[in-house]
């Protein structure tokens, strides 16, 4: 694998149309260059005053995999548990409970994603600046997408989030991650993502009346 080149070639666009949650991952390793790579493509980024105040943490070992799976499940099957029984009604949109079996899926299979990439940021006066991580955390994603690697954005972890930063070395008061990015290859096939039309929320000027939420 040339890590240099791998997912230079993909146009802008047609990534972001087709990135998507990947959940579904094969145990195999992923080097940790092409890791990095996505990483980097993190840095690029824009951030307030371009203080650029990211640290990303990959997590490859098997025994830290499996801490960091066993609480983010304690912390998800509580969180979808409404949704375990709203999606017994006869009627529950199939998007939405492939959506749902796909999420448990990755809390059940988590130690077995190959990495755990933790997207960390410095406080500012006493608070977490998860807008300055959000746009790096997404192109984390769409440089996955690129080399052709499944990932998910997930943050069930923050649940525990003070137990996790200390674990991985991070002060939570200073650095606390915001958010965990499983990374594997994907396993299967996966479709392009669901999304309403664009004519249903895009608009000139104004917003019609009608169109409001
Ligand atoms: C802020 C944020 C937090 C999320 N947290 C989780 C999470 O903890 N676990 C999870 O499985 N997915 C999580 N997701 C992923 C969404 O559920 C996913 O993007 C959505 O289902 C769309 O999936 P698709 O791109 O495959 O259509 C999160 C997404 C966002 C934007």
């Amino acid at each position: 694998m040339n890590i240099e080149l791998i997912g230079e070639e993909i146009p802008l666009l047609e990534g972001i149309r087709t990135a998507r949650a990947i959940r579904r991952l094969k145990p195999d390793p992923v080097p940790i260059a092409l890791i990095r790579k996505v990483c980097e493509a993190g840095t690029f980024a824009p951030s307030g005053g371009n203080r650029q105040p990211w640290q990303f943490i990959a997590v490859t070992d098997r025994e830290r995999r499996a801490y960091i799976a066993s609480l983010y499940r304690e912390t998800f099957t509580q969180y979808i548990q409404p949704a375990i029984e709203a999606a017994k009604a006869p009627d529950y949109p199939e998007a939405k409970r492939r959506n749902m079996k796909a999420a448990i899926y990755l809390a059940e299979h988590l130690h077995e994603a190959p990495v755990h990439l933790f997207v960390a940021g410095w406080t500012r006066r006493g608070a977490p600046q998860s807008q300055a991580l959000f746009p790096a955390i997404q192109n984390v994603l769409l440089a996955c997408r690129a080399v052709g690697l499944g990932a998910s954005l997930t943050t069930a972890h923050r649940a525990h989030g003070e137990a996790i930063d200390r674990y991985l070395g991070l002060d939570p008061e200073k650095t606390p991650s915001i958010a965990l990015i499983p990374i594997g290859w994907p396993k299967g096939r996966f479709g392009r993502p669901t999304r309403r039309s664009i004519d249903t929320c895009f608009f000139e000027n104004v917003v019609p009346a009608q169109s409001k939420d």
